[in-house]
């Protein structure tokens, strides 16, 4: 209770200290809402400036795909090993305690399954805000397909989830897809990842490609790489590695990770590049090292 008579005299003040004057250390990220920065904070190391996300959304539109059968024995134990977790509701509501007390970036659109095989849709909403303010998310992942008929629909769902973000303090990770038939090429990342940055999104994720220092530079917000299909191990790390030297600011991975020989190795070796300057060379020996102790 408030209260005027026997109180501590207020005398440290400070008087000729200036306030600490601190650069925000996302990119892109300097002039955003407290709301938003708070979030970005606890997705991305504050001395690194990286993330290692786990994306395990793969079901959405694959079924139980391998390694992830059982979503509720594999997801938990990664957990201490990434700094963000990246799935569907369904998912986090049921096979992810609250308890992991990890940042989650909920996939916000679904897409049409493999059965179609086919970016001709364009996806729609699979979780709106309210769903993202339910779930405490730090992030709202929207698929795009640039290039494909699913272009228009996709950019769509990226700006209305932008402007829901933008209202709630949270930001939007926009994820380039890529179809099977679709070029992987330094041109074409080049516009996708510069699209979606220019249409809101505050992270992007994309595919490494040659020329990927340039794809970096020219992209106003983070990007981080998907690791798309299972490599052996080593080259995986070499990937990530050479993404985080021409500029990216982490990983968004995950058939590398949950499918590795030992995924929880893999991850602290995924780690080992993102945040602490491991060469690929390094982060492989620790990841031989380890495994399957
Ligand atoms: C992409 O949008 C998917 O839903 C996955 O999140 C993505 O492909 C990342 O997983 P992976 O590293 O297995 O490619």
């Amino acid at each position: 209770m408030a209260d005027n008579d026997g109180n501590v005299t207020s005398k440290d003040f400070g008087v000729g200290i200036a306030p600490p004057t601190a650069v925000f250390p996302v990119k892109g990220a300097q002039h955003l809402d407290w709301g938003m920065q708070h979030r970005l904070a606890a997705m991305f190391d504050a001395s690194s400036g990286n993330t290692v996300m786990l994306a395990f959304d793969h079901g959405y539109i694959m079924g139980p795909t391998s390694g992830l059968e059982r979503l509720d024995l594999v997801i938990p134990p990664l957990a201490p090993y990434v700094n963000v977790l990246m799935g569907t509701r369904g998912a986090f509501r049921t096979c992810v305690p609250p308890t992991v007390n990890k940042p989650i970036c909920l996939r916000a659109t679904y897409d049409a399954s493999v059965l179609f095989d086919d970016m001709s849709d364009g996806g729609g909403v699979a979780a709106d805000i309210d769903n993202a303010v339910a779930l405490d998310a730090c992030a709202l992942a929207v698929q795009t397909f640039i290039g494909a008929p699913g272009e228009r629909r996709s950019l769509e769902l990226l700006a209305r989830t932008v402007d829901a973000g933008q209202r709630c303090g949270i930001p939007v990770l926009g994820v380039v897809a890529v179809g099977k038939d679709m070029e992987r090429s330094e041109k074409f990342f080049l516009l996708a990842t510069r699209l979606l940055a220019e249409n809101g999104a505050n992270v992007v994720k994309s595919y490494y490609c040659d020329g990927f220092e340039r794809v970096t530079a020219a992209c106003p917000v983070p990007i981080v790489i998907a690791g798309g299909k299972k490599l052996p191990e080593g080259e995986a790390l070499t990937m990530a590695y050479r993404a985080i030297a021409e500029g990216a600011h982490g990983v968004d991975m995950g058939r590398n990770i949950f499918q590795a020989d030992d995924p929880m190795v893999m991850a602290q070796a995924v780690g080992k590049v993102v945040h602490e300057s491991y060469t690929d060379v390094r982060a492989y020996e620790f990841y031989l090292d380890n495994k399957g102790r």
